[in-house]
């Protein structure tokens, strides 16, 4: 059942969600949230992932690196969920349910946008966000074997036959959506970890998702490429729309950096419409270095 959780008229919940894991929710979830920031927006965060925490890690890392290098970054508000033991009670269950409710009707008073990162496996928690979710992003890796949470092809033709459980459980949220009265999810399925490179692989996951957008009524978008720099933001807890200089980065900018930052940017209009943000930043400084270094 749907709990009444968005008191404030305006505010705008983004869940990033997708029942595989290691597929860039919490990657996509920091870049959202720092993009938002840097448009204006007054943004709060959610971890769901009670038990690896690496979305909170990652905002940890930030307060940190922005403390030691002397810069201020923007960071979001932010809201860890605490659960312990392995089994969860139908009176855990009940807890966890009205925390939920209660955080977002707070976080709505006096924020624009929540984006909440769930975790890489089946919950009711990551159940309940996806019933709130104004937006739904889910990441995909550009493999079979991520697609197949979504739907199944045929082995030789690669042709989609059906669709899969994580399908089913997003659909469900949506009805729940409808009968309470609530406005459609927009869901935009994100191709994550895109080859620079053009393959038989990209051109077959393409065309799988191209019908299941039809199927299961979601908006494909080209998302992130595969480049090392988004492996090496986390210890700083930094995101290719940082400033670019040698103060915030502490090393010198690249044209990885430089390529990552328009893609992002692109890829928050594409998604959010959000308003394009300016960056006055001086590139002369930055060094010829392949995603591949
Ligand atoms: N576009 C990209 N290019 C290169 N590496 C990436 C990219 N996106 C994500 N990664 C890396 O892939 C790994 C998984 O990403 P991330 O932690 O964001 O996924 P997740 O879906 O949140 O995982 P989990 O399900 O475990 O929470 C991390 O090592 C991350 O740095
Ligand atoms: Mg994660």
């Amino acid at each position: 059942m749907i709990q009444e959780t968005s008191s404030a008229p305006c505010v705008r919940i983004i869940v990033v969600a997708n029942e595989k894991g290691g597929s860039g929710k919490s990657t996509v979830a920091i870049h959202l949230a720092i993009a938002l920031l840097r448009s204006g927006q007054n943004v709060a965060t959610i971890d769901l992932d009670s038990r690896q925490r690496s979305f909170t890690h990652y905002i940890d890392n930030r307060l940190t690196w922005s403390r030691q290098r002397g810069k201020d970054l923007p960071t979001p508000t932010h809201v860890c969920f605490d659960e312990d033991g392995e089994f969860v009670t139908a009176e855990d269950e009940a807890a966890g349910r009205a925390t939920f409710a209660s955080t977002l009707a707070n976080l709505a008073e006096s924020h624009d946008t929540i984006i909440i990162d769930t975790p890489g496996h089946n919950h009711y928690l990551s159940r309940l966000a996806l019933a709130a979710a104004d937006t739904l992003i889910t990441p995909l890796n550009d493999s079979f074997v991520d697609l197949d949470v979504l739907g199944n092809v045929d082995p030789e033709t690669f042709a989609v036959t059906g669709v899969s459980h994580y399908a089913r459980i997003v659909d469900e949220a949506r009805r729940e959506r409808q009968q309470a009265g609530k406005p459609e999810t927009d869901w935009i399925v994100l191709r994550n970890r895109l080859s620079t490179l053009s393959s038989r692989n990209k051109r077959f996951v393409g065309d799988a998702l191209a019908d299941l957008s039809q199927r299961l009524g979601f908006r494909s978008a080209e998302g992130l490429a595969e480049r090392v720099v988004f492996r090496e933001f986390y210890p700083r807890g930094l995101t290719a729309i940082d400033d670019l200089d040698e103060l915030t980065l502490g090393t010198r900018p690249t044209m990885s950096h430089v390529t990552a930052q328009l893609e992002v940017q692109n890829l928050v209009a594409a998604l959010l419409g959000a308003p394009a943000y300016q960056f006055d930043e001086d590139f002369s400084d930055v060094m010829l270095q392949s995603d591949a270094a």
